[in-house]
């Protein structure tokens, strides 16, 4: 494991990258911009895991992933990883520098956004999603913070950090944990500690084209548990009713990728993109008329059911168990 590292403006790390200017700070980490010394002062961002977050082994195996999975992709729309010498004590990623802002920061001045725009975001995303997921990369933190926009039109994927392969998969399954993105983003068979696979991306691109499209997310709110309960319990508005300019077939798109249900979303990011491609050709089959809306009695007859799981259930068991044991030992010879 490497030694946490306590990065500072005007640092050179391993005599290469000199830290120019902090540009980003996470939960789990700062994002430095930096010239790269070793190649005509390129500009490169250096991520470094915050020194609380870098000293565990298993926070440590995921920082590592992240840098691993990223080496695995090469795709225009997705950020690029710098190959360097494996340095097992090395504590950081180096990755391309994006110039342009993200789709977050887009969002925050403009919306909602144009549809063409918002369409062409969301099949940019899809390609990029194609990639991964014929290298069995699953991306698991589809959000508009993670998508770049560049000058030139162009998107880049970037924060690999929840992403798992086939592999990482199966250590997953053997006691791990799902990862679990913002509750504003994460798909319904996260939530239950299912483990979807592309479903969930594909969940993730319907809930950023919603927020392109209606200027909000699927399910707003302040309470993360509530945000993310909300999506088991009903569907969200129908786009058209909060922005009536909307398209039929763009809506048609956007709530098929949001179906609860992962059978019942597009198979494939390759499918969405076919859609959001030639949106002329969507055949509208009225999703939107058969919506269920998140409703009281829907939340109170979940409520109800928990209690009938974890509460009820048990202490009936306990009963039953306490008779049958006292009707066996009363009528014991
Ligand atoms: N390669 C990059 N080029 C430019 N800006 C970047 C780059 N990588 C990250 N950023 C900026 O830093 C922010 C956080 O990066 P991210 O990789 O998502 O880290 P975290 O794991 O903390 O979410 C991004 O939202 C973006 O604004
Ligand atoms: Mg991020």
């Amino acid at each position: 494991m490497a030694v946490p590292l306590q990065a500072k403006l005007g640092q050179t790390l391993d005599g290469r990258f000199l830290l120019t200017e902090e540009i980003g700070r996470g939960g789990m980490s700062t994002i430095w911009k930096a010239r790269d010394l070793h190649n005509r002062d390129a500009p490169v961002v250096v991520k470094i895991p915050l020194p609380a977050y870098s000293s565990g082994i298993g926070a440590w195996s995921m920082f590592q992933r992240e840098e691993e999975i990223g080496r695995q992709l090469d795709h225009p729309f997705i950020l690029k990883v710098l190959p360097l010498d494996a340095t097992p004590r090395r504590s950081y990623v180096v990755t391309e520098y994006v110039p342009g802002r993200t789709l977050a920061d887009r969002l925050a001045e403009q919306s909602p956004l144009p549809e063409a725009d918002a369409l062409a975001i969301a099949a940019q995303v899809c390609e990029a999603l194609v990639h991964m997921h014929a290298r069995s990369v699953v991306h698991y933190d589809l959000k508009p913070a993670n998508v770049m926009l560049c000058p030139d039109g162009s998107i880049r994927l970037i924060d690999f950090g929840m992403a798992h392969t086939a592999i990482t998969a199966r250590f997953a399954l053997s006691g791990g944990v799902p990862p679990i993105g913002s509750s504003d983003y994460v798909a319904p068979e996260q939530i239950k500690r299912r483990r979807g696979r592309i479903s969930v991306d594909v969940y993730g691109v319907g809930t950023m084209l919603y927020e392109m499209l209606t200027g909000r997310p699927p399910f707003p709110g302040d309470d993360p548990f509530v945000v993310a309960s909300a999506r088991l319990l009903g569907d969200p508005p129908a786009p058209r009713t909060l922005t009536p300019a909307i398209s039929c077939q763009a809506e048609e798109i956007v709530l098929r990728a949001l179906r609860r249900d992962p059978a019942e979303r597009y198979p494939s990011a390759a499918a969405m993109k076919a859609d959001l491609d030639a949106p002329e050709r969507v055949p509208v089959t009225g999703l939107s008329g058969r919506l269920q809306p998140v409703t009281r009695w829907r939340r109170g007859l979940r409520i109800a059911r928990h209690v009938a799981m974890y509460f009820l259930l048990p202490v009936a068991s306990q009963v039953v168990l306490f008779l049958l044991l006292w009707h066996h030992l009363a009528h014991k010879p």
